[in-house]
This record gives structure tokens, C-alpha cells and sequence, in this order.
């Protein structure tokens, strides 16, 4: 691994929390595209491994070997995601990758590397927008702006719709319930966090908001 290339006290994250389908990939896309910093979709990793492991016939179920999975995997996630080195943007979205990850994200030991990895990602890039589901509670406890973006259920369940189509309302419950009742890292606000409802708001309204709560906190000497 290189030298970062930003001592940390310069590094600016932005930390975008929420369930799924409450705006966080276009959001968070949007104000690194404003702001000029990188963009990490974590999610993406986690999809990464539980389609590997579909691959090679892991079951997701079994923690060492998912563990080990997830170590030896290479993974490089911007406007496609390679793994090792294949093209898996679109076989990650898939209803049974999105089925198969929520085990992959419930153990700790893939999540525990895929938090190093998350690190290292930013502080090579001296900074990003950084979108999740712990990122201000766990990955960057520290980030310059925490936001949690929030939406009605109804809502959610319309955009993941007309993304993935039929039958995601009910996913939308089973993954919620997943993420937020799980033991590590679970889907949570932190504490320091600015909650956003994205229902019947632009991006670019939102966006504008993020932008304009983080140029209030330029302040000098605090880290990410
Ligand atoms: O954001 P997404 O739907 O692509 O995330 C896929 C899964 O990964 C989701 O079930 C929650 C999990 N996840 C996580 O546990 N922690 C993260 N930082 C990002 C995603």
C-alpha cells in the first residue's frame, strides 16, 4: 500500500447514512460531484463479496470462509466495480446478491476488513463523500459532516421500484429489519448527525443543504 497522499488533519469526509432507498447513492454522488471529492459506495464492497461468494459456492452462512473471502478478494469499486479484476457492475444488483449480502454484511470479520479497506480508500484520496450504513457511527466517527438521509417508506419502496422492479417493498422491510437489528454495526444515527427526509425534495435541493451545512464547518484543526 502507498504512503497517503494527505495528512489527515486536510481530509474532509463526508459521512451519507440511511436505509436503502432513502437517496444515499445519488445523493452522495451528487455532492462529491459538487465538491469535487471522490465518492465510496460501501455497499458496493459488501455486494462484491456475497456475489463472490455465489460464485464460488461459499456459503454465506459460514463465517471463516466468508472471512477469508472477503481478505483475499480484490476489489475496486468507482463507476464499475472490478472484482478481482471481472466487470460485476450489474451482476452485484442482483435479487440474489441483494438477498445473499445481508449475511455477508452481518459478519464481523468481513466487516472489519472492509472498514480498513474503506480507511485506506480515503486517505489515499485525501477525502470523499462516503456512503453506507455505519460510516459516522463506525468507519469515520470523526467525519467533518455526518448526514442520515431518511425517506417514507412508500417512497423508498417507489424509487428502489423503479430501479430494480417488482416485489422491493417487501425487501425494503427484510433488509431494514436486517441492517438495523443486527449485532455489528448496525444501521443507526449517530449521534452527531444531521437527519435529512429526502420525500418530495429535488437532489438538487438536497444537495444544496449538505453543501451549505458543510461550509459552515470549515473549521481549522479537526481531522476528516
Ligand atoms: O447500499 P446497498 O443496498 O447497496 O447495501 C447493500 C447491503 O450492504 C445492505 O444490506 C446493507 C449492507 N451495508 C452495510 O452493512 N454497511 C455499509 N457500510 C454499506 C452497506
Amino acid at each position: 500500500m502507498s504512503e497517503p497522499s494527505s495528512p489527515l488533519e486536510e481530509i474532509i469526509v463526508v459521512a451519507v447514512d440511511g436505509p436503502a432507498g432513502s437517496g444515499k447513492s445519488t445523493v452522495a454522488r451528487a455532492v462529491a460531484a459538487r465538491l469535487g471529492l471522490s465518492y465510496l459506495d460501501t455497499g458496493a464492497m459488501y455486494r462484491s463479496v456475497a456475489h463472490a461468494a455465489l460464485c464460488e459456492d461459499i456459503d454465506t452462512e459460514d463465517g471463516e470462509r466468508m472471512a477469508e473471502l472477503a481478505r483475499r478478494l480484490r476489489i475496486e469499486v468507482g463507476e464499475q466495480v472490478l472484482v478481482d479484476g471481472v466487470d460485476c457492475t450489474r451482476a452485484i444488483r442482483s435479487s440474489e446478491v441483494t438477498r445473499a449480502v445481508t449475511a455477508a454484511a452481518a459478519n464481523p470479520q468481513v466487516r472489519a476488513e472492509m472498514v480498513r479497506r474503506q480507511r485506506l480508500w480515503v486517505q489515499d484520496r485525501g477525502g470523499g463523500v462516503v456512503e453506507g450504513r455505519d460510516i459516522g457511527t463506525v468507519v469515520f466517527p470523526d467525519a467533518r459532516l455526518k448526514v442520515f438521509l431518511t425517506a417514507s417508506p412508500e417512497e423508498r419502496a417507489r424509487r428502489r421500484a423503479a430501479e430494480a422492479g417488482d416485489a422491493v417493498a417487501t425487501d425494503i422491510t427484510r433488509r431494514d429489519q436486517a441492517d438495523s437489528s443486527r449485532a455489528h454495526s448496525p444501521l443507526a444515527t449517530a449521534e452527531d448527525a444531521v437527519t435529512i427526509d429526502t420525500t418530495e425534495r429535488t437532489v438538487d435541493d438536497v444537495v444544496d443543504e449538505i453543501t451549505g451545512l458543510l461550509a459552515q464547518r470549515q473549521l481549522p484543526g479537526k481531522g476528516w
